[in-house]
């Protein structure tokens, strides 16, 4: 009785942690799901030059930088720049790695300013993360 249930156990053992590497990579996923649910967008629209480009350029890069480095991923932003305010809200799945939160704010960020193409407001969200950024203060 002594051999047979050792190397029950140790196959017991192998097995339990080829499970756990199979688990691991489902609960930190190996991938961000970037695919698009919804994408939304002010219908105001700024020209070319007015000072709302730059705002809104710092405050989209500054929420793909800072969002995958904060704890539970959720930042909100406001642009430094006294003539044009940009507010900015970006968020990620928990379950992501700070890496993958930063590809899928990538995959956010391009999918709302295709879509809303110098508009004044919009929001992208993705399975695993969302931007949102307007002209004016907002909750979600
Ligand atoms: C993303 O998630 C949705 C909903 O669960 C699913 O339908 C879709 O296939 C997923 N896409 C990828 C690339 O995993
Ligand atoms: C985050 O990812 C997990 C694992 O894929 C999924 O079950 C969950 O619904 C996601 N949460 C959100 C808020 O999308």
């Amino acid at each position: 009785m002594g051999l047979l249930p050792k190397s029950i156990a140790q196959n017991l053992t192998i097995l339990s942690s080829i499970l756990l590497l199979f688990s691991l990579c489902d609960v930190a996923r190996c991938k961000p799901n970037t695919t698009v649910k919804i994408v939304q967008c002010n219908i105001g629209t700024y020209t070319e030059g007015d000072p709302f480009t730059i705002s809104l350029a710092y405050v989209l890069a500054e929420l793909e930088n800072v969002t995958p480095a904060r704890q539970g991923y959720d930042f909100r932003d406001i642009s430094p720049y006294p003539n044009a305010f940009a507010y900015g809200h970006a968020a990620c799945n928990q379950t992501l790695t700070s890496s993958d939160c930063t590809a899928c704010l990538s995959a956010a960020r391009i999918a709302v300013l295709s879509s809303c193409d110098h508009r004044i407001g919009g929001r992208s969200v993705l399975y695993d993360c969302t931007i949102r950024y307007e002209q004016y203060p907002f909750d979600d």
